[in-house]
């Protein structure tokens, strides 16, 4: 994979008029996969981090539905940070992927769209276990 692909932004179009705005998640359309599962997480505290883990084949979609949180990918050769603090923004997150979530504002509910059911066994927890899947998945 190359490593600018290990995650794209997307901007959402809103269907809006005077009475607020819409937007429609449709997999295959602007969500680039098969939707089989959809969690939120909200109450975080501001100083707590979360995530520390890869997925070995999931992908997911992270849209923060109201306030903001930080998001950091680190691919094994590459990290970005990036902010999500509107509705109308999306963050496709392709597998082999360590993330982390922090910074969430009191308000911040961020949704993720995912393509697989929760298996705990696709998660790596180790980051120097990440290091070596990524080295034997020849990036
Ligand atoms: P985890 O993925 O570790 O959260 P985060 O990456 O945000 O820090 O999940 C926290 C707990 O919730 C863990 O015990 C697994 C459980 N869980 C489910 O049961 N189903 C799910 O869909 C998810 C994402 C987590």
């Amino acid at each position: 994979m190359r490593s600018e692909h290990f995650y794209r932004t997307i901007e959402f179009n809103p269907i809006g008029d005077s009475r607020g705005d819409l937007i429609s998640l449709e997999a295959l359309n602007n969500v680039p996969f098969e939707i089989r599962r959809v969690y939120y997480i909200f109450n975080v505290p501001r100083s707590i981090p979360r995530g520390f883990h890869a997925h070995k084949t999931l992908r997911q979609l992270f849209v923060c539905m109201s306030g903001s949180c930080k998001v950091h990918l680190d691919n094994g050769l590459e990290k970005v940070e990036i902010t999500l603090d509107s509705p109308r923004k999306g963050l496709v997150i392709e597998s082999g992927v360590w993330r982390q979530m922090s910074d969430f504002s009191s308000d911040g509910v961020l949704m993720v769209l995912a393509d697989q059911m929760y298996d705990e066994a696709d998660y790596i927890r180790n980051y120097s276990e990440f290091l070596d899947y990524t080295r034997l998945n020849k990036r």
